[in-house]
C-alpha cells in the first residue's frame, strides 16, 4: 500500500499561507512518504506552483466536465491546475450540501476520468455508532459511492468518523481497527484483488501527539488531516510519523 499523508484546509487559507506549503515541502526528504494538501479551490494554482514534492488536490468536484454550474469546478479544470487529487464525500458536504452516495460515485468518476485520484471519505455519526450501526452504515457508503472501477491507482479511501472531525476526540485503535479491517473486506469482496492496494486513510483529529498510535493499526496506511496539516509545525510531525510506521 502507498501511504499517504493528506492535509483538508478546508475553507482556510489566503496567498499568506502558502509560505507553510513552502515549509512543508522544505521538511520532506526521500524516505517520506506521499504528501498531499487539499487547499481552497483559490490556491490550487499558486500551491501546484510552489509545491514541489507536495501533491495537491482539490476539497471537491462537479460531477459534470462542463456546463451551467454556478460556482462548481470540474475534475478537468482541478486536472488544468496541476492538481493530482480530488477529496469528494467529505461529511461537511455530505451534511452541508445534502450529497448522496450517488452523487459521490458520480463525482469520483468524473475524477477518475480526468486523471484524478479520488480521495473518497465515508464515515459513521455518534448517534450511528451509539446504536451499534458503524459498520452497516460503513457497508452503505462504500458500496453506494466506491465506482466499479476503483483501483489503487485512481483510488484512497479515508475513513473519517463525523464524531472524531475538529472534536479533539479519536476513536479507540481497536474501533479503527475494525473500521479498516471491514473495509478492506469490502473492497475485496466488490473489486478484484488490487482492492487489496488500496490506501485507506484514517481521518479525525489526527497530532503529532497521536498520529504514531494511529499509523500502528495494519490496515491503516495514512491519514487525512484538518487542523493539523494547516501548518508545517503541527502537520510535519505527523508525516514523519508516517514515514516510521
Ligand atoms: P480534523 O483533523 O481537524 O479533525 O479534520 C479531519 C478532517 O475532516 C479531514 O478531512
Amino acid at each position: 500500500m502507498r501511504k499517504l499523508a493528506a492535509g483538508n484546509w478546508k475553507m482556510n487559507g489566503t496567498r499568506a499561507s502558502l509560505s507553510e506549503v513552502e515549509a512543508i515541502n522544505a521538511a520532506l526528504d526521500d524516505t517520506d512518504p506521499a504528501v498531499v494538501i487539499c487547499p481552497p479551490a483559490s490556491l490550487l494554482i499558486p500551491a501546484y506552483d510552489i509545491g514541489g514534492k507536495i501533491g495537491i488536490g482539490a476539497q471537491d468536484c462537479h460531477m459534470a466536465s462542463s456546463g451551467a454550474h454556478t460556482g462548481d469546478i470540474s475534475a478537468s479544470q482541478i486536472a488544468d491546475t496541476g492538481a493530482t487529487y480530488v477529496i469528494v464525500g467529505h461529511s461537511e458536504r455530505r451534511t452541508d450540501h445534502g450529497e448522496t452516495n450517488d452523487m459521490i460515485k458520480a463525482k469520483a468518476q468524473a475524477a477518475h476520468e480526468a486523471g484524478l485520484m479520488a480521495i473518497i471519505c465515508i464515515g459513521e455519526t455518534l448517534t450511528e455508532r451509539e446504536a451499534g450501526e458503524t459498520l452497516a452504515v460503513l457497508g452503505k457508503q462504500m458500496s453506494g459511492s466506491v465506482p466499479d472501477g476503483a483501483t489503487s491507482q485512481n483510488t484512497v479511501i479515508a475513513y473519517e468518523p463525523v464524531w472524531a472531525i475538529g472534536t479533539g476526540l479519536v476513536p479507540t485503535l481497536d474501533q479503527i481497527d475494525e473500521a479498516h479491517r471491514f473495509m478492506r473486506a469490502e473492497l475485496l469482496a466488490t473489486l478484484d484483488e488490487d482492492a487489496q492496494h488500496i490506501s485507506l486513510l484514517y481521518g479525525g483529529s489526527v497530532k503529532g501527539s497521536n498520529a504514531d498510535d494511529i499509523f500502528s493499526v495494519p490496515d491503516v496506511d495514512g491519514a487525512l488531516v484538518g487542523g493539523a496539516s494547516l501548518s508545517a509545525h503541527d502537520f510535519v510531525p505527523i508525516i514523519k510519523a508516517l514515514s516510521r510506521a
